[in-house]
């Protein structure tokens, strides 16, 4: 085992991903975040736009605690997934100035799951313990040839493989090795530094039994109403949006169509029909035009805007 350690150590130092900015902070907090925005975010977005963006915003826990839900759910906006920083600021107002140190702490908090709590304390306080994402799974299955594993088996045998003298890089390293090297479809086998013993190797195929998605087809009908550069939003009582503001539902009445557009939602698979409104409720938000970037609205009611120009 010490010589696959020792391969798999090798080629993270000349291959591995070690300008992310993530992995080159000893800040529990950064490290926190970033492991939250990249559960369903590609890296780059993460790395680019929204992990810097929101730091700015929130540079430290205490900031992110006294910080009003609102503008929390705002720096999220576009990021979907919402929930993750509804979570986010509750535990932020939980622990207030500093995250426990152990799994078993970590687990108690809102959002915090196995994976995140195990990725915290690998990669923030370099504890020797496995870490499981989809990417570390996928190399796992393969190389000891796990057919149909349970995810508990899975995490069994990425325990048993781990390196108790450099455990931070050995995770790091098979996440990136799941990422570039041992991917789901065609894998390069002849680059990878596991290929000698991996038991998987010849039918990679075999362990990426992958769920298929049942997308849903649904069509939306909102309206849009705007006074004085002011449009009304609704705070939403979906729980998928819970705390954002969305535009009103409306029903459909032809002389009043506006425009309509795809898009996409997590399993949703959307047309989105837009329709002029003259009435609204008592209750709804007028948020400035101008300021709509600061408002918490989701990625469907920023292309809404766009489609009808009243945003860039
Ligand atoms: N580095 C540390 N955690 C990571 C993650 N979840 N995805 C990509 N790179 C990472």
């Amino acid at each position: 085992m010490k010589q696959v350690h020792k391969r798999l150590l090798a080629w993270y130092e000349t291959q591995g991903r070690h300008d992310l900015p993530w992995r080159n902070t000893d800040n529990m907090y950064h490290i926190y975040l970033s492991e939250i925005m990249l559960q369903q975010t590609q890296v780059n977005r993460v790395r680019d736009e929204y992990y810097p963006q929101f730091l700015e915003k929130f540079p430290s826990l205490e900031a992110l605690a006294k910080a009003p839900q609102e503008k929390v759910l705002s720096a999220w906006s576009g990021l979907g997934y919402y929930s993750r920083a509804r979570n986010l600021h509750k535990t932020a107002q939980i622990v207030q100035t500093a995250l426990p140190k152990t799994q078993e702490e970590l687990l108690k908090l809102p959002g915090i799951g196995r994976y995140t709590a195990s990725a915290i304390c690998s990669f923030g306080h370099e504890q020797a313990i496995p870490v499981v994402d989809t990417n570390i799974a996928r190399v796992i299955k393969r190389y000891f040839a796990l057919l149909e594993a349970k995810e508990s088996r899975v995490w069994e045998n990425a325990r048993a493989f781990v390196n108790a003298q450099a455990p931070r890089a050995h995770n790091l390293a098979l996440m990136d090795l799941g990422s570039l090297v041992c991917v789901p479809k065609n894998p390069k086998c002849a680059e990878c530094p596991l290929e000698a013993e991996c038991l998987g190797k010849t039918e990679a195929e075999l362990y990426t039994q992958r769920k298929k998605t049942q997308y849903e087809a649904l069509d939306l009908f909102y309206g849009i109403c705007i006074q004085n550069g002011k449009i009304a939003l609704e705070l939403s009582t979906e729980k998928m949006y819970k705390d954002m503001l969305v535009l009103p539902r409306v029903e459909p009445i032809e002389e009043d169509f506006l425009t309509v557009f795809k898009h996409s939602y997590t399993k949703y698979r959307l047309q989105v029909y837009l329709y002029r409104l003259e009435e609204v409720r008592e209750d709804v938000r007028w948020v400035e035009l101008k300021n709509i970037k600061e408002a918490p609205i989701s990625s469907l009611t920023q292309k809404a805007l766009i489609s009808l120009d009243l945003s860039e």
